[in-house]
């Protein structure tokens, strides 16, 4: 059984590799859709030509992630495309934010990611492909954003690495980092501190990230910052020491 996995396919991001994906996929034979929130998956699948499999599972738990694993072992799929979308980040100060929740975070940001990640290339083969959904926030500490923007640094470190050791298997990762991107994620994000005004001039389309996520996959490369602006960005935060920035932004910030 040929499978593309993708997680966080109730909303946003990944709800919309789901859709592409099934358009430019004809010869798979089911996509596998994950997040909590299964009458959700269950609207967007019903507008899907391929057969999907929805599965319901909280990917912070870790006894929930065992039953994927489960479900991968006993399907033997092959699996020719993995899609690690599912994450939230919190806006606010680390001593503000709840520990529990910050916590939840890299259990999902990093830990269930690595899991997925852990899971699958067994069950890859050449050509196979991995896209992790990091963000424009791995390229430098951010203050307010601390915990999110660590988690997506590994993200975006774990990904070019593992690249490098799944190279003689012919399976390739792309590691997605675009600026803020409209979808329901800032509902979350916002609800204890607000993001910079000016970054959400920024904004592209959920659309225009999958696209360019999926064009970039297909030509293997390691990392794809969507949009002008966001890789400007990229080279300041390596040409810039990261002191000056967290600065800047944090006096920019208050003024
Ligand atoms: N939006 C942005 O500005 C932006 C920018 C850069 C990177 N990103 C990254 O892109 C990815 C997708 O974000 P998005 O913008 O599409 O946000 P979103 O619309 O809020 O989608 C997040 C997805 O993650 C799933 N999810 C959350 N908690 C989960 C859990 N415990 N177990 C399983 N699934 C869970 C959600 O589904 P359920 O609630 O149904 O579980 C949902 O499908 C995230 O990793 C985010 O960090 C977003």
């Amino acid at each position: 059984m040929k499978i593309v996995i993708v997680t966080g396919a109730s909303s946003g991001i990944g709800a919309e590799f789901v859709r592409q994906l099934d358009q430019s996929f004809s010869r798979i034979d089911e996509i596998w859709m994950i997040a909590r929130n299964v009458k959700k998956m269950e609207e967007i699948a019903s507008s899907l030509k391929n057969k999907t499999r929805i599965i319901g599972l909280d990917l912070e738990k870790n006894e929930q992630r065992t039953e994927l694993q489960s479900l991968i072992e006993k399907e033997n799929p092959n699996i020719c495309m993995l899609v690690n979308c599912a994450g939230f980040g919190l806006m606010g100060d680390f001593e503000q934010l709840s520990m529990e929740e910050q916590l939840n975070m890299v259990e999902l940001n990093c830990k269930a990611l690595t899991a997925v990640t852990y899971m699958a290339i067994p069950y890859m083969t050449r050509n196979g492909r991995i896209i992790q959904l990091a963000s424009a926030a791995a390229f430098v500490p951010q203050a307010h954003f601390a915990v999110y923007a660590a988690s997506k640094s590994y993200v975006l470190s774990f990904s070019r690495a593992l690249q490098e050791e799944l190279l003689p298997k012919e399976i390739y990762i792309t590691a997605v980092c675009p600026g803020p991107v409209n979808t329901p994620f800032f509902d979350r994000a916002e609800t204890n501190g607000q993001t910079l005004a000016l970054k959400k001039n920024f904004s592209v389309s959920p659309e225009w990230v999958v696209k360019d996520a999926l064009l970039a996959s297909k030509k293997r490369k390691t990392v794809t910052v969507c949009s002008v602006p966001m890789k400007l960005f990229r080279v300041l935060c390596k040409v810039i020491p990261h002191s000056w920035i967290l600065e800047i932004v944090e006096n920019f910030d208050r003024g």
